[in-house]
């Protein structure tokens, strides 16, 4: 069995933690001086030998992103921390800086000092109020005393951070629509090549990364790379908040080591599902990833395990639905999500999801038909891969994969032109991104 971690989390049942005194009692910006005396390459060495994953959703190793920037261009290298947070069912970076600002800080200083980079921005959800508050004051505490700003704590080196609101889109979680976005634009993706950490913020080399990602870099700068590893697996390593939310008992974010069996998050930390309820459908890490089912409660919650069962574990947000709730129901919900938050740059996201939108509509009130289900599962053959962001792919997982494991649900809805009776439509469960219960919100005529 795996025990739950606290890393990440370490400060948050300290009522004071996101104040500066709060953070300095408990150990805090002690990585930051280490940091301070150590060569720029070893620090960025230190974070790829960390094998340290982004956290953002992809998993693509944050040293060697780091890597791909070039040193010797002559223009600035900037830093921007991904806080849009916009994929259904994920809460865990808004924890991280409503609890414990300093500590993003604290690794946006020590990447920074690694990239040879001084100006930083933090790209944050705009209904992200409360969380912008905190580190708004955490900023403001950071620059009063030295650990931002000109000459850092007396070291020679020189680090601003631009807190900036997002105007609320999903798409402008995508980086380089972020990035767009920043620049004072609509945000829409950009082509690829050139990628950001080569010509990103203002055409000049661009690192962006997670929050997460920003905030494990002070605990392996402090801890070193072997007891980082020692969390986790070979190719996932180190600890992961888990966003759980649905029919659970005890939603919230809760830290275990990367590679922990999904039953022992649920069972250990949720207290399992809701009135005793068969878990029947789960998201792994949101909704752009495969739904998997009651068979796959025993996989490890890595990169590489979830993968092999044919989904991601995309920012580890798992929503859990019991035998009661309709996967139609949910995956209509989703997609009408996708419908509108499709930024509309591409044919085949921009008019498949409106599509896919309106045939689950129609299957879920009773006028289906049988062809539909084929209709749906070509649409979305033609919207993966070809889209121009990965925004298009993620809107066809819940339906490819509930037509896999749930093509039953499917037929009974068209052939009887309702839910089967096992199934409440009151039952569905969703959470905002507080992570608390909204009952019903899969209600629907
Ligand atoms: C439609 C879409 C939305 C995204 N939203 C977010 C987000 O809110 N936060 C985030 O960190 N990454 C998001 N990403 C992933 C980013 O493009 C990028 O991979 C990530 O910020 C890189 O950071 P990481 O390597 O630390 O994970 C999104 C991607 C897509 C396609």
């Amino acid at each position: 069995m795996a025990e739950p971690v606290a890393v990440l989390t370490k400060r948050f049942e300290q009522p004071d933690a996101h104040t500066l005194d709060g953070y300095l009692r408990t150990g805090g910006y002690a990585a930051l001086r280490q940091a301070l005396d150590a060569d720029p390459a070893d620090l960025r060495q230190m974070v790829k030998d960390s094998g340290l994953r982004g956290r953002g959703g992809a998993g693509f190793p944050a040293g060697v992103k780091w890597g791909f920037v070039p040193q010797d261009t002559g223009k600035p290298i900037y830093l921007v921390v991904n806080a849009d947070e916009g994929e259904p069912g994920t809460f865990k970076d808004r924890e991280l800086m409503e609890r414990d600002p300093h500590q993003l800080l604290e690794g946006m200083l020590i990447s920074g000092r690694a990239l040879n980079c001084r100006r930083s921005f933090i790209f944050i959800r705009g209904e992200y109020l409360w969380p912008g508050i905190r580190l708004e004051q955490a900023i403001g505490e950071a620059y009063r005393d030295g650990y931002l700003g000109r000459d850092v704590l007396g070291s020679g080196f020189d680090f601003d951070v631009t807190l900036h609101y997002a105007a609320g889109a999903y798409i402008c979680g995508e980086e380089t629509a972020l990035l767009d976005a920043l620049e004072g634009r609509r945000g829409q993706p950009r082509l690829r090549p050139p990628f950001p950490a080569v010509a990103g913020l203002y055409a000049a080399p661009t690192v962006v990364n997670n929050v997460e990602t920003i905030a494990n870099v002070p605990h392996i700068v402090e801890h070193g790379v072997a007891w980082y590893r020692s969390m986790g697996t070979e190719r996932s390593p180190g600890p992961k908040l888990f966003s759980v939310s649905g029919e659970v008992k005890r939603p919230g974010n809760y830290e275990w080591p990367l590679g922990t069996p999904a039953r022992e998050i649920i069972e250990v930390s949720c207290g399992g599902m809701l009135d005793g309820r068969e878990l029947k459908f789960w998201a792994p890490g949101g909704s752009s990833t495969p739904l998997l089912t009651a068979n796959h409660i025993d996989i490890p919650m890595d990169f590489d395990a979830i993968a092999a069962e044919g989904s991601l574990l995309g920012t580890a947000a798992m929503m859990m639905y019991s035998d009661r709730t309709s996967v139609v129901d949910a995956v209509l919900n989703w997609t009408r999500f996708y419908e509108h938050e499709s930024c509309g740059k591409c044919t085949p996201c921009r008019e498949g999801t409106f599509w896919l939108a309106q045939i689950l509509e129609r299957i879920m009130h009773g006028h289906g038909r049988i062809e539909d289900l084929q209709t749906m599962d070509d649409a979305c053959d033609q919207i993966f891969g070809r889209s121009f962001c990965a925004l298009g792919d993620g809107a066809t997982s819940p339906i490819k994969s509930s037509l896999k494991y749930f093509r039953d649900e499917y037929e009974y809805l068209i052939e009887h032109g309702r839910l089967p009776d096992h199934i409440d439509p009151h039952a569905g469960v969703v959470t905002d991104n507080s992570g608390r219960h909204r009952p019903g919100q899969l209600v629907r005529a």
